[in-house]
């Protein structure tokens, strides 16, 4: 059976049916999917009740996968990131401790890993266990953000290069350097991307912002981060944006070359248990 789609956001997202993600995928079907990303930036598979090695199994199908070496947030298995409310035996992670800290940045609006050199490339969370009314997570299209940006507007920002850094996202939600371990603040220096993107699949052009995105180089630091929170709050208007209203055991994945998202809040009693993995680009961004 072949991957069926059906558009439920108002310019991307797709929801996708036929395929059962914990048998492994031919390469037909990696490439089906690599070209609904392209098309639909986000795909919402419903009924897909991943165990772990089904779930890393699934995402390595797609390219070299990132490995969760931060250690402010590591869990016991490295291949994946854990975003939800509970650590690996159960227990609440506190709002105030420097995980919780660090997923508060979450909140921001991001692409996933473009602190990193090459950048995070495509993203699966899955939704392992939620609370009776789960928190949303939004996603922003930022290719329907670039088309409707004037010609004249696009031409200016077209070669602009973008200073990218994980403290840059945390320090907006309070989580400053010393809260860093020695090891990310050595590994994790601040990298730069293109503001602009083209999708290979397609030669489709988007902006690409995150949270991580600081200033534009070589600008002057207030008037490259002003532009920054410009495009953000362009990309991220109401037209743009699909909220998605999470069921157990979906798994949404995304391309994170065009979209943002951001989780809400959420600080109810009840565990919320999202597992993430991803891949990356295969060079340097
Ligand atoms: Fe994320």
């Amino acid at each position: 059976m072949g991957l069926g789609l059906r558009r439920i956001g108002k310019t991307f997202v797709a929801q996708a049916t036929g395929y059962d993600l914990r048998q492994p995928l031919t390469p037909t079907q990696v490439a089906e999917v690599e070209a609904a990303l392209a098309e639909h930036g986000v795909l919402v598979f419903g009924g897909q009740p991943l165990d772990e090695t089904q779930q890393y199994a699934f995402i390595k199908s797609f390219g070299p996968t990132t490995v969760a070496t931060l250690k402010e947030i590591a869990g016991n298995n490295q291949n994946f990131f854990d975003v939800g409310t509970v650590d690996d035996e159960g227990k609440p992670i506190a709002g105030d401790s420097v995980k919780g800290e660090y997923l508060r940045a979450n909140r921001l609006w991001h692409t996933d890993g473009s602190f990193n050199q090459p950048p995070i490339r495509l993203t699966a969370l899955l939704a392992r266990e939620l609370p009776p009314v789960p928190p949303p997570t939004e996603y922003a299209d930022m290719r329907a953000a670039w088309d409707a940006l004037p010609a004249s507007r696009q031409a200016q920002l077209e070669h602009l290069m973008v200073e990218h850094s994980v403290l840059r996202s945390r320090e907006q939600t309070g989580m400053t350097a010393e809260k860093f371990t020695s090891d990310t603040l050595q590994t994790r220096k601040p990298v730069s991307h293109p503001l602009v993107r083209t999708h290979p699949a397609n030669g489709r052009k988007s902006l690409y912002l995150a949270s991580h995105a600081s200033h534009i180089i070589g600008w002057p630091l207030e008037k490259g981060r002003a532009l920054v929170e410009e495009l953000i709050a362009f990309a991220t208007q109401e037209r743009f944006v699909y909220s998605h209203p999470w069921q157990v055991h979906e798994l949404v994945m995304w391309d994170d070359r065009w979209t943002m998202h951001r989780a809400t809040a959420y600080d109810g009693p009840h565990p919320r248990k999202m597992r993430q993995c991803s891949v990356r680009e295969l060079e340097p961004v």
